[in-house]
């Protein structure tokens, strides 16, 4: 069997099985940011991906997919069930989320998050050269470092956390608190989005462990066999990103500028284009945002001939309840806002629940004055990078929630809490009313930003601190 240097390990591969059999198989992209961001980091490396493809019960052999080596791992229905949809996205998720919604805790579901952890540990200890890099990623797999490093002590192992890592008040009711970090420091590298991810972390490593920290360093009891002294963990902020330089590519194509003026003429030409682009999900302010625009028109601050709001809410997790109630209060909002509101020529809200490719998804950036990004907690928000990278133009204006990664570095943005109703309505036609001039200038250090920091600069800064050499991640970007 080929053994690989460099593996990345992650619950979904970046391409989800749609159907066929053999030679015949269908992909499709895999939603969410994780796979925007590693997609081109691992079509850069000469290594392997490991991860679910998405379907219950079914077995696929390893296979490259766009220039990458992919290592299916099965999952049963019940493990969908109780690992994924139950303890990643309905006691884990809303947990570090800062318990926007409840989380729920099910012994059965820990049971199966530490089985279905174990079949990652083994497959990735199982592909791995000597001395490999092994890079697991996000809150699904946080027993994986450790579970692996048994294994396999001679493996560098890295982890990155792409949500947010929740304050301790909140970290502490998790019944499997203990097991989770300790999982975790089976890591040499604990990346986090924000330095106050890491700080709750680390905090949260004192409250339980008691072990020593310094800065980032986390000096752990030495665990290989005779071992005495201690091992050091790194647990740092490594803000994600995105392919820059390829969206920004992909905006400047005459087709898809074409596409962005016809997107706008199929509006009916308003004067104002504002645009939420979310998977759907309660993490993301989508009903904070929809309120704040229905006052808007309500008060006569807008028109319906004036503005639109596209709101594009890709499906996601469809059947774990809160997600399911949330798509009905959003459409019950959408269609009373649509009703009271709109025209015949008219619409004020166009709400899509679908996914686009990623050239639809860039001309309608393209065509958006405004973007709002009203995330009540998210780790980082891609989208808001990925509509100022779009941008060479440098107009529109970004409306961007405090309670983002992003808020972090995107300082030219128009900043906003999202529970503050009466804010985000001011910020909304701040951004509407900006001077063409400002707006210009904003983008412009906005851009900037982003180019510089870009995905590959992300990784290249995560494989330094795991390999404590440039080499590695050189050969990436
Ligand atoms: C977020 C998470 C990813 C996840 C993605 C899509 O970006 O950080 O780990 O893959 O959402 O969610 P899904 O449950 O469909 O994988």
């Amino acid at each position: 069997a080929v053994r690989y240097d460099m593996i990345v390990v992650s619950n979904r591969l970046p391409v989800d099985y749609v159907g066929g059999t053999g030679a015949e198989i269908e992909w499709k992209t895999s939603p969410g940011g994780l796979v925007t961001a590693l997609e081109p980091v691992m079509r850069a490396a000469d290594g392997a991906w490991i991860g679910w493809a998405g379907v219950a019960d079914r077995e696929f052999d390893a296979f490259e997919h766009d220039g990458i080596e992919l290592i299916p791992v099965p999952l049963s229905a019940d493990e969908v069930a109780d690992y994924y949809e139950g303890f990643s996205n309905d006691t884990l998720w809303p947990l570090y989320h800062d318990v926007i919604a409840p989380p729920t805790f099910h012994r059965e579901w820990w049971d199966a998050y530490v089985r279905v952890n174990r079949r990652f540990a083994e497959a990735a200890a199982r592909a791995a050269a000597e001395d490999a890099v092994v890079w697991v990623q996000d809150y699904q797999l946080q027993l994986v470092p450790r579970m692996l490093r048994e294994q396999r002590p001679d493996l560098v192992i890295g982890f990155f956390n792409h949500i947010p890592f929740p304050a301790y008040g909140i970290y502490s009711q998790l019944p499997w608190r203990r097991q989770v970090v300790d999982g975790l420091l089976g890591a040499d590298v604990i990346g986090f989005q924000r330095a106050a991810d890491a700080g709750n972390f680390t905090r949260a490593v004192r409250r339980l462990f008691g072990y020593t920290t310094r800065g980032t360093v986390i000096e752990v009891p030495d665990d290989t066999v005779g071992g005495t002294g201690t091992r050091r963990v790194v647990a740092r902020h490594f803000p994600i990103s995105i392919d820059a330089a390829g969206f920004e590519e992909i905006a400047r194509r005459p087709e898809v500028q074409e596409r962005a003026r016809q997107i706008r003429e199929e509006l009916g030409d308003p004067k104002t284009v504002m645009l939420g682009v979310d998977r759907l999900d309660y993490t993301k302010g989508i009903r904070h945002r929809i309120k704040a625009f229905g006052e808007l028109l309500r008060d006569g601050r807008l028109s319906v001939e004036d503005a639109t709001l596209v709101q594009v809410a890709s499906p996601s997790r469809e059947r774990v309840e809160t997600y399911r109630q949330l798509r009905d209060e959003i459409e019950l909002m959408v269609g009373r806002l649509n009703g009271d509101q709109s025209t015949l020529g008219h619409q004020a809200v166009a709400y899509l629940h679908h996914g686009y490719p990623r050239e639809e998804m860039v001309a309608l950036y393209l065509a958006a004055d405004v973007m709002l990004v009203t995330a009540l907690r998210d780790g980082m928000n891609l989208v808001a990078k990925e509509y100022v990278a779009c941008r060479f133009d440098n107009d529109g204006a970004l409306v961007l929630s405090e309670f983002t990664g992003a808020s972090d570095e995107l300082r030219q943005a128009i900043l906003v809490n999202p529970h503050d109703i009466e804010g985000l309505k001011d910020a909304m036609m701040g951004a509407v009313e900006m001077p063409p001039k400002e707006r210009a200038r904003r983008m412009r250090s906005l851009r900037k930003r982003v180019r510089e920091n870009d995905v590959a600069h992300w990784s290249a800064s995560f494989l330094e601190a795991l390999t404590g050499s440039g080499k590695l991640a050189a050969g990436l970007s």
